[in-house]
């Protein structure tokens, strides 16, 4: 992770939930420079500001909800407004039930209108009611070093451990929990993974993994006791073959995916079983320009195809409206 904070000095990442899933087309391309809808302000802990922004999502009403890992908090913001709304934790950095610590990755639990949140810093998965008025969140799991979550169309929950280096579903309010990917101890190998961040789970549960310290993106199948390569895999650097500590992560209906290279500072897209990527966004260089990034994390679309992106330095949100 990139951050400073001792405890992790891995990877931040992000995920989306099953619900809001677009239809993009195979030759859809996006607009070069982004729009900021969220943030731009610098660091601090305004309603206009977003600092170090990562897990994202675009609900039904095309309202942002943002994880900022240095306010501690989950923030919403509505389209085209020019403050968000704290909808989780902003009250400082801490443990009670009020509040999170380094928040990574957030998703929308729909039947229960509430959020999932992973809340790192104090290693447990929280829901927090969207109902105006709430003030505290519940515990749903503990001792876990989760990064990114999921949830499939039949409520189940997938978490990545970065220190177990492996994913597991689970039924809310149960304590089975189902290994899904890795688990197999850190490496290489096809049935390990290497610090796990952003995951993404389709119709058929399928679990894909941005298996961030081996520079790739595996896809484990329902069921399966090994992951298949799907994007990167060829060690670092920014070939388009390449990936360098890949984040958020999304896939469309058409298997496509799009993850954040985060080193490389862009947004690739994979076509189902292509060997190779294209660059949809930034991959020019660090800064923040409207078509750069300094240090991306999370990823998500709307329901129209439009791509956000959480440029973490940058203390923004960017999104790239598809053409
Ligand atoms: C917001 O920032 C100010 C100034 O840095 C600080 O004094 C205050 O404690 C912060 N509030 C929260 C809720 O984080
Ligand atoms: C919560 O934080 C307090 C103060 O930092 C600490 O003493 C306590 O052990 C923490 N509780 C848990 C359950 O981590
Ligand atoms: C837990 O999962 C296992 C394997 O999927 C299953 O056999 C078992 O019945 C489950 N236990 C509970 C309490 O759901
Ligand atoms: C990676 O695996 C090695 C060998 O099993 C182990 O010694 C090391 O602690 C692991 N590193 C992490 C970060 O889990
Ligand atoms: C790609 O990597 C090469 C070799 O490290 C470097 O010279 C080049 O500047 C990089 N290109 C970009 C766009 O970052």
């Amino acid at each position: 992770m990139i951050f400073v904070c001792a405890v992790i000095f891995f990877a931040l990442i992000t995920t989306a939930t099953a619900s809001v899933v677009p239809n993009i087309p195979a030759d859809a391309r996006w607009k070069q420079y982004g729009v900021t809808v969220a943030g731009g302000h610098g660091e601090g802990n305004a309603t206009n500001q977003v600092w170090l922004p990562n897990g994202l999502f675009v609900d039904d009403d095309q309202t942002i909800v943002i994880g900022e890992w240095e306010n501690h908090r989950i923030i919403q913001w509505k389209m085209g407004d020019t403050n968000g709304e704290v909808v989780a934790g902003g009250h400082d950095k801490g443990n009670r039930s009020d509040q999170l610590q380094y928040p990574t990755d957030v998703l929308d639990n729909k039947e229960s209108d509430s959020l999932i949140i992973c809340d790192l810093g104090n290693q447990r998965v929280v829901q927090w009611s969207r109902r105006s008025g709430t003030t505290q969140g519940k515990i749903l799991i503990d001792n876990i070093d989760c990064y990114g979550l999921a949830m499939d169309d039949q409520r189940y929950l997938y978490i990545s451990d970065y220190t177990k280096h492996e994913v597991r579903r689970y039924q809310i309010g149960d304590k089975n929990r189902t290994l899904v990917a890795g688990g197999h101890g850190n490496g290489t190998d096809l049935n390990q993974l290497y610090a796990p961040g952003y995951i993404f789970v389709d119709r058929q549960q399928t679990v894909y993994v941005s298996d961030y310290r081996n520079h790739r993106v595996m896809k484990w199948n329902k069921g399966a006791k090994k992951g298949i390569v799907v994007a990167g895999g060829q060690g670092a650097g920014n070939a388009t073959t390449q990936l360098s500590l890949p984040q958020g992560l999304f896939v469309d209906t058409l298997g496509t995916i799009y993850v954040a290279d985060k080193a490389n500072n862009r947004v690739m897209r994979w076509p189902k079983g292509a060997k190779q990527g294209t660059v949809i966004a930034g991959g020019n260089g660090q800064g923040a320009g409207a078509n750069q990034f300094n240090n991306l994390e999370g990823l998500s679309f709307d329901r129209h195809g439009n791509l956000y992106v959480a440029d973490v330095r940058n203390n923004r949100v960017q999104r790239f409206s598809i053409e």
